[in-house]
């Protein structure tokens, strides 16, 4: 089992399944002990190296459950097929740490998280925003380093985004609920940039203009960006909810980080490699009224040289997705796909996923990601 501190839960479970970090609840421990599980988790918080955690799956291991820092391709894969293994389940909604063909082509059936981060996610781009705008993290440096002498009527000043541009880049999810976050509450023009139009945040919004307007206030406008180049000149404030893969790997680079307003403010709670972190250090040297929020680096946990010592950057440690409601959610759906697949069950198809969460769950698998090239059956209820 590798060096590192290991606790079993159900040690009378027939199946094994290994998790590779301690996950938060209970509901988890339950779901995969009455599927007969015996669960054996890693309570170091280091992160495990693929030696570790090929020792942990050892000769014979029913189903996984990983996370972000862990990379899950050929080698691991191969070994939990050896082993006997079934299932993977990603901690995660992200999934840029797996290599689904792997996974594929040794039989083990993926699963992700999806669906329980959405507004925790979004409420802590909302965070960074006006932390940014507002120069939170700067002033309370400021104050505890004993430098506030009193008020004065130019200590700190920021932006303000009342009925300014939001641009959102990537409007799934997470991305559609911070932008109605942020038009709801702070009245703004949304310009978005996606591959797909999202009809359902067009119209909601459209409704809400029609809403504002019947109460004779300043509409609000939705439009979808034709290239990204259009949605950087104008926006005051950019967010980025993407995945990363090849399109998205530095998106934003130095070039896309000259076309923005010298005082823009951008958001990134997405995956750090989608910013060139070394171009927006050298750009957030040159542009101090250029503000930014992160909570995802190029390099995690890395940072590029002179990018925590910035003011103008707000940085958090990939902490969007921590409440305690949607980590205890992430860690059900995870079981729950592990513990599925290992009875044989089929996979859930549709987008909401809260009959997981309390209750007696569906019979189903809540997300699996290979399941139509693995032949998973579809759940009908
Ligand atoms: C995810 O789920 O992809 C987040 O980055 C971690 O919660």
């Amino acid at each position: 089992m590798g060096s590192k501190e290991w606790r079993v839960h159900n040690p009378s479970g027939s199946k094994r399944v290994i998790v590779t970090k301690d996950l938060p609840g209970e509901r988890w421990l339950d779901i995969l002990a009455q599927a007969g599980c015996k669960v054996e988790i890693c309570t170091s918080t280091d992160i495990l190296s693929a030696a570790d955690i090929t020792a942990a799956i050892g000769n014979n291991c029913d189903g996984a459950i990983g996370q972000i820092t862990e990379s899950w391709g050929e080698e691991m894969f191969a070994a939990l097929a050896n082993a006997g293994g079934k299932a993977y389940s990603n901690y995660a909604v992200g999934f840029d740490n797996v290599d689904l063909d792997a996974a594929t082509r040794h039989g083990i059936v993926v699963g992700n998280t999806p669906g329980v981060l959405t507004e925790t996610t979004a409420q802590m781009a909302v965070a960074l925003t006006f932390a940014a705008a507002r120069r939170v993290s700067e002033a309370e440096r400021f104050l505890q380093n004993g430098k506030y002498k009193g008020w004065l009527p130019t200590l700190f000043l920021g932006n303000l985004l009342w009925r300014k541009t939001l641009g959102v880049i990537g409007a799934g999810r997470i991305g559609a609920t911070y932008a109605q976050m942020m038009v709801e509450g702070h009245k703004m023009n949304l310009i978005y940039f996606d591959p797909h139009a999202n009809k359902r945040l067009e119209d909601y919004l459209s409704g809400y203009k029609a809403f504002l307007t019947a109460r004779k206030l300043p509409a609000v406008n939705c439009k979808r960006a034709g290239q990204i180049e259009d949605l950087l000149r104008e926006a005051d404030c950019v967010s980025i909810h993407t995945i990363l893969d090849e399109s998205t790997h530095h998106l934003i680079n130095k070039e896309r980080l000259g076309l923005m307003k010298k005082n823009a403010i951008l958001i990134n709670t997405s995956r750090g490699p989608v910013i060139d972190e070394t171009a927006l250090v050298e750009h957030c040297r040159t542009h101090p009224d250029f503000r930014v929020g992160l909570d995802v680096f190029e390099n995690e946990p890395e940072t590029k040289p002179g990018l925590l010592e910035l003011d103008n950057i707000v940085k958090v440690p990939h902490i969007a997705s921590a409440t305690n409601w949607t980590r205890q959610g992430m860690a059900t759906l995870a079981a729950g796909n592990v513990a599925a697949i290992l009875m044989g069950r089929p996979a859930w198809q549709k987008p909401d996923i809260l009959p997981f969460l309390e209750g007696a769950p569906p019979a189903a698998a809540p997300s699996i990601l290979n399941a139509k090239e693995l032949g998973i059956a579809q759940y009908s209820d």
